[in-house]
């Protein structure tokens, strides 16, 4: 019976450890994110992030990165009309404390990593004016804080996914100059 409990005491503690571990992240792992999302840049004509996003500087002084007072994390990344050419990698899904999203007015291309539908705490994303291309992701569905989704002037394809008529915080929507088709 004593072994039982033991047991049954030692398997919840290691199981609250183990669950704890999983959700250990800091500001190293915002800087992982970002430092992948620079190595991702391959033209950055005003030299804007190049230089600047040093490891020698803190990321809460990183040009375009603001950290939320409470948690000293990246709570907002506003690149826009920094002129950027690149892509999106996986590793920008690891911003967990990530609250806006401003890339409006660069290059950037390719399709939008899956990983993105970690950024539980999004409320606001612009992608506008930028070469993004691929079917518009169900996940933004998931996204339940999302207020403004803008991603016009890109050249996604295909039709809204419907769970996006379920945001019930969503209040500006942008579409436009896309290849889309009707919504389904
Ligand atoms: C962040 O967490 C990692 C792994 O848990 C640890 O090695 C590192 O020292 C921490 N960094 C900071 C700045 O707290
Ligand atoms: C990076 O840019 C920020 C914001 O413009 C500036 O405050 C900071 O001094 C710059 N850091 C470096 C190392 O250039
Ligand atoms: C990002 O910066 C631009 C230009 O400085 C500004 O107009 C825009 O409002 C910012 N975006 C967010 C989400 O704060
Ligand atoms: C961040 O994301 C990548 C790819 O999605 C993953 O392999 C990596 O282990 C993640 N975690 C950290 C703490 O960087
Ligand atoms: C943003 O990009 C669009 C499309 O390339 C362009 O028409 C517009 O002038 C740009 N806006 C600014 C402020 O650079
Ligand atoms: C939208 O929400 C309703 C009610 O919560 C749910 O039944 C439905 O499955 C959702 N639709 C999508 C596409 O997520």
């Amino acid at each position: 019976m004593e072994s039982t409990w033991f047991f049954l005491v030692y398997a919840c503690c290691m199981a609250a450890s183990c669950l704890t571990t999983a959700a250990q992240t800091n500001i190293s792992t915002d800087q992982s994110a970002l430092l992948a999302l620079k190595a991702h840049i391959t033209s950055d004509p005003h030299n804007l992030i190049f230089t600047n996003w040093s490891t020698n500087t803190p990321v809460c002084n990183w040009v375009g990165v603001t950290c939320g007072a409470r948690h000293l994390r990246a709570t907002a990344l506003n690149l826009s009309y920094f002129g950027l050419q690149g892509s999106i990698p996986p590793q920008l899904g690891n911003l967990s404390f990530l609250v806006d999203i401003d890339l409006r007015n660069n290059s950037f291309q390719g399709p939008l990593p899956p990983e993105l539908a970690r950024l539980r705490r999004l409320k606001f994303i612009s992608f506008g004016f930028n070469k993004f291309m691929g079917i518009i992701p169900t996940w933004f569905g998931s996204l339940s804080k999302l207020q403004t989704l803008s991603l016009y002037g890109n050249k996604f394809s295909g039709s809204l996914p419907k769970a996006i008529f379920n945001l019930s915080a969503l209040e500006v929507i942008s579409l436009s100059y896309n290849q889309l088709s009707g919504t389904n």
